[in-house]
């Protein structure tokens, strides 16, 4: 985890306090005490999220001709994780307290150990979360000044659990009891879901709820050749459900057990330059979240070293985010070189290589893989644009949401509901609007309060029909942001949200 420094944006609080008042997320299964790790989306969470996928497939997919969509089933043959190395690598270090029946990621507890000239005369245990460093700090501090009164001075030593030695298992305390004794040593933790197909459980029937989309393109890439008229360099893009069993889903909806992702595999020819591609996806990524309102100054690279990347990857730069809680990784752009096409072409004996005509030769193409989840998307859209600012004597809450993004296009207010001629037209409006775009009516209350019920939940336009627009057909367009207002007709209002919401 990084640095919080100089974060400018909401708190966590903030942003799960909106999502519970406005309807935008609920903890899954809540009337029955909620599942970990599962999300519901409310009506507008529901709309936000529909528009970020639309929006992705619209630009990655509708909006380029060297990219093709796929929809693949979740559950796959159960030979694909084999090849894939999901079966024997896809696992995280688990370690259990036998005392609590509480289970840490070993990666993510950390002990300090506190040593005085060469002898460990404590340890003390902590939890990576926001507030990990000032907790670990405090926890060890104390025992330090304690020390420092007897005369001795301490040195602090902060390490994650995976760095423990065998002998040191017994002696540092469980976050959960405060003791020693009842930690295990890690072991992998397979985070794949499984299940048997069919009524018979035996090693034969066994499946998984697949754990990322990215599979389905590799395997489909044959069907793709023969059946759809692609030359290299060439896409495939995928969006849908992914199952990970996380041991510690947390921080909302960035790290959960059900999610969705949007991934694209790019296969380029063997010989192409790699390195140029790789850094034209991280550019042309970095750039459509910007596109679509994730500030600039929230936004950041993360190059891994060669010593941090996969076996199978020749090289990955996360797109970061910077959360409430840190600097997470938002999306990875790797390079795979052929590993994944040649897995599947050794372990199904099927032939995968593309011919190319020009070159007279067959070969397994490379590929440049952009992958991103949905909903840490989301988290990142609604840090971006939930802000508190002053307007006159008050405070306005206002989600400034790109209007691609808003649940809510635009509102058709009639200036007061008293007055059948303006309640009707303002009615006429909304039912043709509402055709091109998810729009709403709303009569309710003085006009300043109802924009300030749309500035809460990001919604970019009001249309006010007044007594003016009675006499020349024209209506009040304010803008959520800057506030302001100007007058447009119908037909102007029409090309106007057409050129900014779709
Ligand atoms: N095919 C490559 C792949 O799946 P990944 O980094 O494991 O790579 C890609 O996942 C993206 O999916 C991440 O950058 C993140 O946005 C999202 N993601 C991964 N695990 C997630 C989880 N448990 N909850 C929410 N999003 C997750």
């Amino acid at each position: 985890m990084m640095e919080i420094a100089d974060y400018r944006g909401p708190t966590m609080d903030q942003i799960i306090g909106l999502c519970k008042q406005r309807g935008i997320i609920f903890q899954s299964s809540e009337i029955y005490n909620g599942v970990a790790g599962c999300f519901d989306y409310g009506p507008l969470g529901a709309e936000i999220k529909k528009n970020i996928k639309n929006i992705w497939w619209q630009d990655m997919v509708h909006r380029r001709s060297d990219i093709v969509g796929l929809d693949c089933s979740i559950i796959m043959h159960s030979d694909i994780w084999r090849a894939s190395g999901h079966v024997d690598g896809f696992s995280d270090p688990l370690v259990d307290c036998k005392i609590s029946k509480m289970r840490y990621r070993a990666d993510q507890l950390y002990f300090a150990k506190v040593i005085v000239g060469r002898e460990v005369i404590g340890y003390v245990s902590v939890l990576e979360d926001e507030k990990m460093q000032s907790v670990a700090e405090n926890q060890a501090q104390d025992l330090k000044r304690k020390l420092a009164k007897q005369g001795a001075l301490a040195e602090i030593v902060l390490q994650p659990y995976t760095e423990a030695r065998p002998e040191e298992y017994a002696l540092i305390p469980s976050p959960a009891t405060g003791k020693p004794g009842s930690l295990t040593a890690p072991r992998a933790f397979n985070l794949m879901f499984q299940t048997h197909l069919g009524a018979v459980v035996d090693d034969s029937s066994v499946a998984y709820l697949r754990p990322e989309t990215a599979q389905g393109m590799f395997v489909n890439f044959k069907n793709i050749l023969n059946t759809y008229r692609v030359k290299l360099p060439f896409g495939i893009a995928q969006m849908g459900r992914s199952f990970r069993n996380e041991i510690t889903p947390r921080n909302f909806i960035f790290r959960s057990r059900e999610f969705e992702q949007m991934e694209m595999e790019f296969f380029i020819q063997d010989d192409a330059d790699w390195q140029e591609w790789h850094q034209y996806w991280v550019k042309t990524r970095f750039e459509w979240l910007k596109s679509i309102g994730l500030g600039e100054n929230f936004l950041g690279l993360d190059v891994h070293r060669p010593e941090k990347l996969a076996h199978y990857s020749r090289a990955c730069t996360d797109i970061t985010f910077h959360y409430p809680f840190g600097v997470q990784e938002l999306e990875g752009v790797a390079a795979r070189g052929n590993f994944d096409l040649r897995q599947h072409q050794n372990a199904s004996g099927k032939n995968l290589e593309y011919f190319d005509e020009q070159r007279n030769r067959s070969y397994l193409p490379h590929v440049i893989e952009p992958a991103i989840g949905v909903d840490r998307l989301f988290l990142a859209v609604l840090c971006s644009a939930y802000c508190e600012e002053p307007v006159g004597n008050e405070m306005r809450a206002v989600l400034k949401l790109h209007p691609r993004v808003a649940p809510i296009k635009a509102a058709i207010l009639p200036l007061v509901k008293n007055r059948s001629e303006l309640v009707s037209l303002a009615e006429k409006i909304y039912q043709k609007l509402s055709k091109m775009h998810h729009v709403q009516y709303d009569e309710g209350g003085a006009i300043g309060r109802r924009y300030r019920r749309m500035d809460e939940i990001g919604t970019p336009y009001c249309i006010t029909v007044d007594f003016d627009s009675l006499e020349n057909g024209t209506f009040t367009l304010r803008d959520r942001d800057t506030m302001e207002q100007k007058r447009l007709t119908e037909g102007e209002i029409i090309t106007f949200l057409a050129d900014r919401c779709l």
